[in-house]
C-alpha cells in the first residue's frame, strides 16, 4: 500500500503583496539568504540583537545528546526583564502594553511602566511565599491583565508556570497541578464569559480539596485570588490570599536575577487525543528568541505604530507565545479581550477592531468559519480599514475561508499569513513573510528563515515536489520543546522514534509540496482516510466542501465500508442564509456531486450529514474520531475534552 497521501485539490489563485507593504516590511528576502548561509550563526545573531543577555552566550547549539537540545546554553538572561523593564529603561514606559477590554464592557489601558511595577510587586509576593527558581506555579485565570502579570512574575523568579485554560474542569486542573507539583496557584474569583460570570475559584477549591478527602497532602501551599467576577467565594484561611490585599502592599522594587538560557520557563499540557496529558516543557533563551523573531518578521510587527491582536486564550500555546511573550518582548501595543466573539452581539470582534484601530489580527480558522456561517452583513457594519495584516493559526485554513477572510475582513488589501506550528514547536515554523512572497489561499507555504523542514515518506525519504507525505523537522530549532515534564522516555517515543535513524522530529501532520515546493498541510496523519487504496486527506475534501457557497464548515472522516475499505462521510454546517431556502436532502445530494466534480469521484462522500455544530476541543480543533463513531454507528467515545459535551448527542440525533 502506498504511504503517500494523494493530492486532489488544485488551487491556483495567487496574491502578491502591495508595493507599499513591501516597502515597509520587516521580513526581507535577505533573511532567507543569511539563514541558508549559516543557520546557527543566523539564530545566534537573532538572539543577540533581539534580546538582552546579562551574560552573553558563546555556544549557539549543543546537540551532543539528541533529542535533548541546548540553545545558547552558557548565556544568561531574565525573560521578564526582556518583556518589560528593558522597554521602560529605553524610555518607553508610557507606551501602552495592553488595551484590555472586558466582556462586560470594562476597559483598562496598562502601560509598560505599570505592568513592570505590577510584576515586580507580585514577584516580591511570590518570593515571600517561598517561590524560588525551578518551583512550579499553576495559573488558572480569565483573560485579564493579571494573567499576563502572573506569568511574567513567575518567569522573573526563574520559576516555571503551568497555565491551565480557565474552561477546564476541577479534575483537569487537579491532574495538572499534581503532575507539575505546583506550590502556588494563581486564579480569580471568576471572569466574564457569554454574558455571565463563570466562576474559577470553586474549581480550584475542588481540585485541592480532593487531596484532603483522600487524606493526601497536596503540594499547593497558597492560592492567590484576583477579584474580577465579584462572585461569592469560599475562603481557606492561611492558604488563600486576595491579590488586591497582597500585591499593592508589596514593594515595587525588585532586583531580577539572570538565569541560564536553558532554565525552564513553562510547562503547557496538551491533551493529545488519547491518554494522560503531556506536560510540554519549554525553556528560556531559545524560546524567547524564536517567539520574538517570528512575531517581527511574520506579523510584520512595527511596535511603535501597530495595534496587534492575537485572539488566543493564554491557556493555549498561541496565547503564551503571541499574547504574553513575543509582543511584550518586542515592546508592542496589543489588544486583550476577555470574552467570546458573540457577546453581547455577534459583531463584538469587529467592534473591538474599529474601536482600537487594530492593525494586525491573528485568529483561528474555526472562528473565521463561524463568522462565515452568520454572514458578511455583520462585519460589514464596522470600519475595519485599520487592518493591514491578517493571520491564521491552529488548523488548516480552507482556501474559501481564506478568501472570505481576505475579502470581508481584510478589504481585499491585507496579506494573509497562514502559520503552522505546535505547542511542541513553541513558535511559528511555517509562514510566509508577508512582504516577501505571493500568498496562496490554503497553503502555509515556506519554513521561517532558520527552520529546516521536509515532507518525507515512511522511510524518511524526501517525497519531491507535487507529492504528499509526513511533515518533519530535520534540524533542531531554538523554541523546540525540551521534553515532556517528568517523562523523558515518552518524549523520545512520541516525537523522535519514527525517524530515529535520521534524527527527524515527526510532528504527526500530513503535508504535500506543490510544484514550487510550498507546503500545504493535509491534517493529522491519524485522520487520513483510505478509500480503495487511495490515501485521502481530510483537509482537501473539507476544503472542497467549504468551496461550495452554501457551506460554512465541514469535517470529513473515513467510515468503514465493505467495498472500499473506508468511505468518506462528511458532516457539514450550512450558512444561515442558505438553510432557509433549501431542503436538507437536496443540499446533501448537491454536495455529494459537488465534491466529485471538484476533486474527483474517489473523494465523493458516501454520506453527507447536514448538522448545526461540529465537535470541537476547547481550543477549536475538530474531534474527528467522535464523528467516525457516529458514521460507523457506534456508541460515541470519550467526549470529556469537548468544549460543549452536549454537541455529540445533537449530532447523533440529527444523523439518525
Ligand atoms: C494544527 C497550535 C494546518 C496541526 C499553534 C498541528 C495547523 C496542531 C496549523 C498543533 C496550520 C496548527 N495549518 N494545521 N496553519 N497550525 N495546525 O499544539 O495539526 O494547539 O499539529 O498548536 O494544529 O496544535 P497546537
Amino acid at each position: 500500500m502506498s504511504t503517500q497521501i494523494d493530492h486532489l485539490l488544485n488551487e491556483t489563485r495567487r496574491f502578491a503583496p502591495k508595493k507599499k507593504f513591501v516597502a515597509q516590511a520587516v521580513g526581507t528576502p535577505e533573511l532567507f539568504e543569511e539563514a541558508a548561509a549559516d543557520r546557527l550563526e543566523f539564530w545566534a545573531n537573532q538572539a543577540r540583537t533581539l534580546l538582552h543577555w546579562d551574560k552573553p552566550f558563546t555556544q549557539t547549539l549543543d546537540w551532543s545528546n539528541p533529542p535533548f537540545a541546548k540553545w545558547f546554553a552558557d548565556g544568561e538572561l531574565n525573560v521578564a526583564y526582556n518583556c518589560l523593564d528593558r522597554h521602560v529603561e529605553a524610555g518607553n514606559g508610557e507606551r501602552v502594553a495592553l488595551l484590555w477590554e472586558g466582556e462586560n464592557g470594562d476597559e483598562r489601558r496598562v502601560t509598560y511602566a505599570e505592568m513592570t511595577d505590577e510584576v515586580k510587586r507580585l514577584a516580591n509576593v511570590l518570593t515571600d511565599l517561598g517561590i524560588v527558581q525551578g518551583d512550579r506555579v499553576a495559573i488558572y485565570m480569565p483573560m485579564i491583565p493579571e494573567a499576563i502579570a502572573a506569568m511574567l512574575a513567575v518567569a522573573r523568579l526563574g520559576a516555571i508556570h503551568s497555565v491551565v485554560f480557565g474552561g477546564f474542569s476541577a479534575d483537569s486542573l487537579r491532574s495538572r497541578i499534581d503532575d507539575a507539583g505546583a506550590k502556588v496557584v494563581i486564579t480569580a474569583d471568576g471572569g466574564y464569559r457569554k454574558g455571565k460570570v463563570s466562576a474559577l475559584k470553586p474549581a480550584v477549591d475542588l481540585a485541592l480539596a480532593d487531596h484532603n478527602g483522600m487524606g493526601e497532602q497536596g503540594t499547593v501551599e497558597h492560592v492567590i485570588v484576583v477579584k474580577r467576577g465579584g462572585n461569592e467565594v469560599e475562603w481557606t484561611e492561611g492558604r488563600d490570599l486576595w491579590w488586591h490585599d497582597v500585591v499593592p502592599a508589596a514593594s515595587n522594587v525588585h532586583q531580577y536575577e539572570a538565569f541560564p538560557s536553558e532554565n525552564p520557563l513553562f510547562i503547557l499540557y496538551t491533551s493529545g487525543t488519547t491518554g494522560k496529558p503531556k506536560g510540554i516543557l519549554h525553556t528560556s533563551g531559545g524560546y524567547l528568541t524564536q517567539a520574538t523573531f517570528t512575531n517581527r518578521v511574520a506579523h510584520d510587527l512595527h511596535p511603535e505604530t501597530d495595534v496587534f491582536w492575537c485572539t488566543a486564550d493564554i491557556g493555549w500555546v498561541t496565547g503564551h507565545t503571541y499574547v504574553t511573550y513575543a509582543p511584550l518582548s518586542n515592546g508592542a501595543t496589543q489588544v486583550m479581550y476577555e470574552g467570546t466573539p458573540d457577546t453581547p452581539h455577534p459583531g463584538r470582534w469587529w467592534d473591538i477592531i474599529q474601536k482600537y484601530g487594530v492593525t494586525t489580527l491573528y485568529a483561528a480558522p474555526t472562528a473565521i468559519r463561524s463568522f462565515m456561517k452568520t454572514g458578511r452583513k455583520i462585519p460589514k457594519q464596522y470600519d475595519l480599514s485599520s487592518l493591514r495584516l491578517l493571520g491564521s493559526v491552529g488548523e488548516p485554513i480552507n482556501p474559501e475561508a481564506w478568501m472570505w477572510y481576505r475579502k470581508v475582513i481584510g478589504g481585499k488589501k491585507t496579506p494573509i499569513i497562514d502559520t503552522w506550528w505546535q505547542t511542541e514547536t513553541g513558535a511559528m515554523m511555517i509562514s510566509v513573510l508577508p512582504g516577501v512572497a505571493e500568498t496562496k489561499p490554503g497553503s502555509a507555504q515556506v519554513p521561517i528563515p532558520g527552520i529546516s523542514l521536509d515532507v518525507v515518506d515512511e522511510q524518511g525519504e524526501h517525497v519531491g515536489n507535487g507529492n504528499g507525505g509526513l511533515l518533519v523537522s530535520t534540524e533542531p530549532w531554538p523554541a523546540m520543546l525540551r521534553g515532556i515534564w517528568g517523562d523523558p522516555d515518552r518524549f523520545v517515543e512520541t516525537y523522535w522514534e519514527k525517524f530515529a535513524d535520521k534524527g527527524y522530529y515527526f510532528a504527526g501532520d500530513g503535508a504535500r509540496l506543490d510544484e514550487d515546493g510550498d507546503v500545504w498541510l493535509l491534517g493529522r496523519v491519524d485522520d487520513v482516510m483510505n478509500v480503495s487504496g487511495h490515501r485521502l486527506s481530510t483537509t482537501e475534501i473539507e476544503s472542497a466542501l467549504v468551496a461550495n457557497e452554501a457551506v460554512a464548515e465541514a469535517a470529513v472522516v473515513g467510515a468503514a465500508d465493505e467495498t472500499t475499505g473506508q468511505a468518506v462521510a462528511a458532516f457539514v454546517i450550512i450558512k444561515e442564509s442558505y438553510l432557509a431556502e433549501h431542503s436538507i436532502e437536496g443540499l446533501a445530494q448537491e454536495l455529494r456531486l459537488w465534491v466529485g466534480e471538484q476533486i474527483g469521484p474517489i473523494a465523493r462522500p458516501r454520506d453527507v450529514y447536514i448538522v448545526e455544530e461540529l465537535p470541537k476541543t476547547r481550543s477549536g480543533k475538530i474531534m474527528r474520531r467522535l464523528l467516525k463513531d457516529v458514521a460507523e454507528g457506534r456508541e460515541v467515545g470519550d467526549t470529556t475534552t469537548l468544549a460543549d459535551t452536549s454537541v455529540m448527542s445533537v449530532i447523533s440525533a440529527q444523523v439518525r
